[in-house]
């Protein structure tokens, strides 16, 4: 029987960055995963397909629709979808065949099968060449990520009827897409098949988008999206999906009650967010516990409540990200190790991939008010940053949160172009205890749209220049 110091369940962003990492700190490392290709739902049918079509679509919208403006005439520009498909394909095949070269480079064994916890130190692989394996460890890692919530009344066939995997591989542009739902997933393939040309309706169960956000960032997030064209049914709940005619029925219902209709459509999108994925890996004869949300219970280093079976990534609490599953494999495979490491969940940046982008860290205005710490806000939008007025994305604004008396930034909300670039420098800067006034202090390459970081730390611990 093969025997390993860490078998790892599950290769995406968590389990494939513990299991390099693990090797890296010279422990003996397997890593089972079920699905044909390696890198999870991130590289698969996550992060990396969607920001593809993101892209492909930014760039159809903005050769159709901008370029007249900048004196630049590109007539006839139209859609292959197929091609756009295609292309997100191949992107995908390149990197997860990536993860596969990362494995054989860091002498990671893959086992390619479905993994089960038959007891203590013990893992049985169902091969997906058919077939079982038996392996031994002195540590077992469950990174078995998630899967979209279903929801009473929507019948999934990932062809009229999609969850986010369907979603990416649409033949066509639909004429009318209702996606349920207003988060990440919604908002973000919502644009990509708006751009493209297809009418849009989101129907959220909330007064607001984009729950857990910085509430003017949302307000203003939505406003901008309506202005591209975007419709929100608000407040709004789905009472299920009619798919017997040739044009989907969607039944709705205000959320507090009242007239019930109907939503007509070709498409719709089932994204009202993601839960734990545990089928199979046999926890209840391991005894491992789960929380009241189905997620697997840890402590903060990661251990259940099995001496030698541990837990990472979307299967834990904490927001479902890519980038929060790969701290927490890389800290688990050094504490494994014997070593120290430390992740700060008050700084785990969230972004959302829309034009323009929308990116948050920290803590919001409402959980500050709600905490009752004394805060002050600076504030600065793009329209007076000179690099977003000369590329002519100037919608939306930096706001930072700093701490009243000791002006340490506390949190930062940044709707605008790059968004998601900007707010590493936050990160950074929150990782170091830094002030408003210190990052204030720190001299902006000009013109950059950093620069508009600079001016909301300005704006926070004395005066913008700018505004
Ligand atoms: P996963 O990536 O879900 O990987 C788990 C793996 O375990 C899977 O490959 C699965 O096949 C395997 N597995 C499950 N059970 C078994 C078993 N018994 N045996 C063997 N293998 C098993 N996050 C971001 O940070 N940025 C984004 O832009 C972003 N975009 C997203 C877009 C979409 C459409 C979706 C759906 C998600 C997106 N996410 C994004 C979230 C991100 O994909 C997840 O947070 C991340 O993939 C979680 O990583 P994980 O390793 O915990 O789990
Ligand atoms: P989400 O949690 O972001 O949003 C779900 C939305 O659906 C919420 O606004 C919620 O109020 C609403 N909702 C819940 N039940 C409803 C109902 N019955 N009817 C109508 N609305 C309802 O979840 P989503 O968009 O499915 O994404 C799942 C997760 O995947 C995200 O939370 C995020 O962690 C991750 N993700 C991250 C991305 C990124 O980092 N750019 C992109 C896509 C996904």
């Amino acid at each position: 029987m093969a025997s390993y110091d860490v078998i790892i369940i599950g290769a995406g962003p968590g389990g494939y960055v513990c299991a390099i990492r693990c090797a890296q700190l010279g422990l003996k490392t397997a890593c089972v995963e079920a699905r044909e290709t390696l890198g999870g739902t991130c590289l698969n049918v996550g992060c990396i397909p969607s920001k593809a079509l993101l892209h492909s679509s930014h760039l159809y919208e903005t050769a159709a629709h901008k370029f007249a403006e900048h004196g630049l005439n590109a007539g006839g520009v139209t859609v292959d979808v197929a091609k756009m498909r295609a292309r997100k394909d191949g992107v995908v095949k390149s990197l997860t065949d990536g993860i596969k070269f990362l494995f054989k480079k860091n002498k990671v064994e893959y086992v390619e099968g479905t993994g089960t916890i038959k007891g203590k130190g013990e893992v049985e692989a169902a091969l997906t060449a058919g077939g079982s394996r038996t392996l031994k460890a002195k540590a077992i890692v469950i990174a078995t990520g998630s899967e979209s919530m279903p929801l009473k009344g929507v019948e999934v066939d990932e062809k009229r009827v999609v969850s986010s995997t369907g979603i990416l591989d649409l033949e066509k542009v639909p004429e009318h897409l209702v996606v349920i739902g207003g988060g990440y997933i919604g908002l973000e393939m919502g644009t990509v098949w708006l751009r493209l040309g297809a009418k849009v309706t989101v129907v959220e169960f909330l007064e607001r988008i984009t729950p857990g956000m910085d509430l003017e960032v949302s307000k203003q997030f939505q406003r901008i999206l309506q202005k591209q064209g975007m419709t929100f049914r608000l407040g709004t709940k789905v009472t299920g999906v009619d798919a017997s005619g040739e044009r989907l029925k969607v039944g709705v219902e205000p959320a507090k009650g009242g007239d019930a209709g109907t939503i007509e459509a070709d498409v719709v999108l089932l994204a009202i967010g993601r839960r734990a994925y545990t089928q199979g890996l046999g926890l209840e004869n391991a005894g491992v516990k789960l929380d009241e949300r189905g997620r697997v219970e840890v402590d903060e280093r990661f251990a259940t409540s099995v001496e030698g079976v541990y837990a990472i990534g979307d299967v834990i609490r904490g927001p479902m990200l890519a980038h929060k599953a790969e701290e927490e494999g890389s800290n688990l495979a050094e504490y494994l190790a014997g070593q120290k490491p430390h992740l700060d969940y008050d700084i785990i940046p969230g972004v959302v991939y829309t034009a323009p982008e929308v990116a948050a860290i920290g803590k919001t205005e409402e959980q500050l008010k709600e905490a009752g710490v004394g805060y002050k806000v600076g504030k600065f939008p793009f329209s007076a940053n000179s690099r977003a007025r000369s590329t002519g994305d100037s919608d939306g604004f930096v706001k930072l949160l700093c701490d009243a008396k000791t002006d340490r930034v506390l949190g930062a909300h940044i709707i605008g172009p790059e968004a998601g670039v900007l707010i590493a420098e936050v990160a950074l800067a929150m990782e170091y205890g830094a002030s408003a006034e210190d990052i204030a202090r720190t001299c902006h390459a000009h013109p950059t749209l950093e620069e508009a970081v600079k001016e909301a730390a300005l704006a926070a611990y004395f005066k913008p220049i700018h505004i």
